[in-house]
């Protein structure tokens, strides 16, 4: 299964998917890192590992459905069968969605359809719940909106700093992501 990964970060969920396959628990390659600022440190996780890179600037195309359509061009001349978003931070459009429906998964610090968009963790602390989490789920055409795939709670201690729930969240983060992404696969290949 050829991979997709779109983020805009520091990458260590993309950090988290290379070390699945390289430990044999992901049957899949990255084949393409699509990142939209350049600079951002995900780029140089990429290019470390060998994985194609395309760092886009969207203000130079006319609109969203123009580079759409490039990185739609890019993602088929690598054969990809997912796209993993990874701290993405545009919506994607219909562009991408439809060719790719139900092969979209993004992955969000908080236990959706609670605290939506952006800074999850900090809207969970400032709220004081103690219960927050992580969400896999395949993208639409909202923010945080599409069907859930999978869930993991996270407990918030009393004690704990915004940074602690945060360092908590990563830790479920990477290791949520890649065994979503497998069970997909798997599921596919038994079809
Ligand atoms: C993660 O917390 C993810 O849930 C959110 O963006 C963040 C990306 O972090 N969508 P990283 O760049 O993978 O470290």
């Amino acid at each position: 299964m050829n991979l997709a990964v779109f983020a805009s970060g520091t990458g260590s969920n993309f950090d988290a998917i290379i070390q699945a396959i390289e430990e044999g628990k992901l049957d899949a390659q990255v084949s393409l890192l699509v990142c939209d600022r350049v600079g951002a440190s995900v780029i140089e996780k990429a290019q470390r590992h060998s994985v194609d890179t395309v760092v886009f600037t969207p203000k130079v195309y006319e609109n969203k459905a123009a580079y759409e359509r490039a990185l739609l061009e890019d993602c088929r001349t690598r054969n990809i069968d997912y796209i993993i978003l990874a701290g993405y931070m545009r919506l994607i459009g219909p562009t991408l969605l439809e060719p790719y429906q139900n092969r979209i998964l993004n992955i969000h610090p908080s236990l959706l359809p609670a605290f939506p968009g952006k800074d999850a963790i900090g809207q969970a602390f400032e709220k004081k719940v103690k219960i927050t989490g992580v969400t896999v789920h395949f993208v639409d055409d909202g923010m945080d909106t599409g069907p859930i795939i999978d869930q993991e709670a996270v407990r918030i201690e009393d004690t704990d700093t915004e940074e602690d729930v945060k360092r908590k969240i990563q830790a479920v983060e990477h290791r949520l992501y890649p065994k979503v992404i497998q069970s997909l696969l798997v599921k596919e290949e038994s079809l």
